[in-house]
C-alpha cells in the first residue's frame, strides 16, 4: 500500500483523536510509523495500525477502515482538485474512478495497485462491482459516502455480496438522494 494512504490516516487520526492517539496506535501496532508518500508499505502495516484503532475505539475494523474513507475523501478533493471539479453529481464523479482517477493514481504514485470497478446503473443510483485482493471495500464504502457529501448528496451503501465472506466480488449497490 502507498505511503499517502498512512499519512492520510495519520492525519485523519490526528485531527479526530489528537496526535498522542496516533501514536499510540503505531506503539500498539509495532509500526516504525515512517511513512513517505510514494513508499511502497506491507498492507499488514495497515492492518495492524487498523486493529489497534479498533481496539482501542472499541469499534469493528470495517467500521474503522469505512470512518477513513469518509474522513480521507475531503483530503483527496483538497488535494486533487481537477477530478473533482469537472462534475456536479456523486455518480458522476463515480464513473470516472475507472477511466481517469485511478490511472492517474497510478503515474503520480508508480507501484500504486488502486482497485476497479465495474459499474451498472440502478434506479436512482449506480451499482459497483469491487474486486480487489485487498478486501478493502469499507474503504470504497466510506469514500463513496464521503464523495456524496463533497456533492451535497446523500449515498446509502448496500452491500449485496462481499469479498470478506467468500464472494468473487463485493456487489455495492448506491442509492443517491439530494440534500
Ligand atoms: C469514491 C471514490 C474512490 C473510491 C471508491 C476508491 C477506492 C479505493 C480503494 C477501495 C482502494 C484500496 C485498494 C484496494 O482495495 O485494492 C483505493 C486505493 C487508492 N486510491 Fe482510490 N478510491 C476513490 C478515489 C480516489 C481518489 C480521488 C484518489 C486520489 C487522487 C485515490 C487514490 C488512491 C490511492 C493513492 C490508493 C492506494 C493504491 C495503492 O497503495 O496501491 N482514490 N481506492
Amino acid at each position: 500500500m502507498k505511503g499517502i494512504v498512512f499519512n492520510l490516516l495519520e492525519e485523519a487520526v490526528s485531527n479526530a483523536h489528537g496526535a498522542d492517539t496516533w501514536d499510540d496506535l503505531l506503539k500498539a501496532a509495532q509500526s516504525h510509523g515512517i511513512y513517505t508518500s510514494l513508499g511502497n508499505y506491507p498492507d499488514d502495516d495497515l492492518l495492524r495500525i487498523v486493529g489497534a484503532a479498533s481496539q482501542s475505539l472499541h469499534a469493528s475494523p470495517n467500521d474503522i477502515v469505512k470512518w477513513f474513507g469518509n474522513a480521507a475523501l475531503p483530503m483527496f478533493a483538497q488535494r486533487y482538485a481537477q477530478f473533482f471539479r469537472p462534475h456536479t453529481t456523486t455518480v458522476d464523479f463515480l464513473l470516472t474512478l475507472n477511466d481517469i482517477i485511478h490511472p492517474e493514481v497510478r503515474k503520480l504514485y508508480p507501484g500504486a495497485q488502486p482497485p476497479s470497478f465495474v459499474f451498472s446503473p440502478i434506479p436512482a443510483g449506480l451499482r459497483m462491482e469491487y474486486r480487489s485482493s485487498r478486501q478493502l471495500c469499507a474503504l470504497a464504502e466510506g469514500l463513496i459516502e464521503g464523495a456524496a457529501a463533497h456533492y451535497h448528496e446523500t449515498a446509502t451503501v448496500t452491500h449485496r455480496a462481499c469479498v470478506q465472506t467468500g464472494a468473487p466480488a463485493c456487489v455495492l449497490d448506491i442509492q443517491i438522494t439530494r440534500d
